[in-house]
């Protein structure tokens, strides 16, 4: 496939084509290239003492750092609230990435795993974790084998204790990306999500304080501290602040992770990143944030993407896994597609969600939709759903009626109500 920009943060454009790969061909950054570009220095300040906790937090905060898993967190924010607790405590980092459209934390991985951790030996030292948990996902193979590699490069150097780093497995469901789930299934049980609160701050794993970050979020720490919070809360466009990570997919002519700045607008995303839609295709819609996102029509192309930006108009950025859908896509069985898996991957723990999907999927299949009763549905599954499959789960139906009548119409489907 197409060779790789690596994705530095002054390359604001660069772009990572992430077509298929063999496991055995990534080529990643060796312990030795990440040391002598100044890599482990953030971390061995940290231990000597150097730079305290605070500080780094004051760093975290002022850059605007927030969790890149998709909730958008503040960073800063859950380290405090994790080190209220007391101890023994933990760190876990979620690579559980299953969003559907979400591939940036594989690119992150497969470039440079030693920006990550060193990212997360700094968040795992900010919190005095006992332990470092890693969760990946089992159908990222070849990364399994990378991070392996890169745990011992630091083993052999005496950087991390043996053992200190715990590489985990998923085992391909999608509910174990969410962060209780991945906790249970840490601990070796079913990954079913937890009530909460509490939180995983105050009871996580093992029952102990546990700190849960997103690969990506804890990647940019090292880049933050060694460039500012000022570098990287200016990259921002629209008022925004930060760069994100955008999966882009669908109708471009350049699909790929892009690292662009916060608000930036989806024709803007198109434009200047995807390299245009391909001849021949209007935009009909998109997908914001994956399959949780909702679903948005052309006429909102001009909305900054950012966290925070969307919700009054029914979507949301999640993990920036932007999907471009046109005119030649039909638009019933994305939403169709989507509520199946959901239903599939419903881990069937409360009514709401595992009914619920199921329903509204039987409901979907037939030639008259009852709007009024898919958005009592909806509605139903948005409240009483313990965790946020189940409570995502309507957005793409939920946009089909706010936003796309007149093409439901046009697929000669009824919608009444
Ligand atoms: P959330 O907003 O409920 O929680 C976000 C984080 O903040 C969690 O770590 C939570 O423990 C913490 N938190 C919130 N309030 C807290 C408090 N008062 N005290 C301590 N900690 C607190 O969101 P959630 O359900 O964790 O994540 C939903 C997001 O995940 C969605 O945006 C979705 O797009 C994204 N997602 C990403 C996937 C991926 O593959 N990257 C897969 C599926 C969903
Ligand atoms: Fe499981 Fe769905 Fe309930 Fe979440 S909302 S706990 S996935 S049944």
């Amino acid at each position: 496939h197409h060779h790789v920009l690596y994705a530095t943060a002054e390359g604001v454009k660069a772009v990572i084509d992430t077509g298929h790969y063999h496991p055995e061909a990534i080529l990643w950054q060796r312990l030795a290239d990440y040391r002598a570009a100044g890599g482990y220095g953030l971390l061995a300040d940290c231990h000597a003492g150097r730079i305290t906790v605070e500080t780094l937090m004051q760093t975290l905060e002022a850059a605007n750092l927030r969790g890149l898993g998709g909730a958008g967190f503040p960073t800063f924010k859950k380290w405090y609230f994790v080190r209220q607790e007391t101890g023994p405590r933990y760190c876990a980092i979620n690579a559980d990435e299953g969003e559907p459209g979400t591939f940036k934390d594989r690119v992150y991985l497969e470039r440079s795993p030693h920006r990550f951790l060193e990212g997360a030996l700094v968040s795992a030292w900010a919190v005095e974790a006992e332990a470092l948990y890693i969760y990946l996902r089992d159908e990222y193979p070849g990364l399994h084998r990378v991070l392996r590699e890169a745990i011992g490069e630091l083993e052999t150097a005496g950087l991390v204790a043996p053992d200190y780093i715990i590489l985990r497995r998923g085992a391909g469901a999608y509910i174990c990306g969410e962060e209780s789930a991945m906790i249970e299934s840490l601990e070796g049980k079913p990954g079913k999500p937890r009530h909460r609160p509490p939180y995983v701050a105050q009871r996580g794993l093992f029952d102990c304080p546990t700190l849960v970050n997103n690969v990506e979020t804890v990647a940019w720490i090292p880049l933050i501290w060694e460039k500012g919070a000022d570098w990287f809360a200016g990259q921002g466009r629209h008022g925004r602040k930060g760069l994100r990570s955008f999966s882009l997919s669908g109708r471009v002519k350049r699909p790929g992770v892009h690292l662009a700045p916060a608000g930036i607008t989806l024709n803007e995303l198109i434009e200047e990143y995807g390299g245009g839609m391909p001849e021949g295709h209007r935009l009909a819609g998109y997908l914001p944030g994956g399959a949780s996102g909702g679903l948005l029509p052309a006429s909102k192309a001009d909305i900054p993407l950012d966290f925070d930006t969307l919700q009054e108009h029914g979507g949301f950025i999640g993990s920036a896994a932007v999907i471009v859908l046109s005119d030649q896509d039909d638009l019933r069985d994305v939403a169709t597609n989507l509520l199946a898996f959901f239903a599939d991957e419903s881990c069937g723990q409360c009514t709401p969600c595992r009914v619920g999907t199921e329903k509204m999927l039987s409901l979907l299949e037939r030639d008259e939709w009852q709007s009024d009763e898919l958005e009592r549905l909806s509605q139903v599954m948005m409240d009483a759903s313990i965790c946020g499959l189940g409570q995502a789960a309507p957005n793409p139906v939920l946009g089909l009626l706010k936003d796309f009548r007149g093409e439901l119409a046009a697929q000669n489907l009824i919608v009444k109500g």
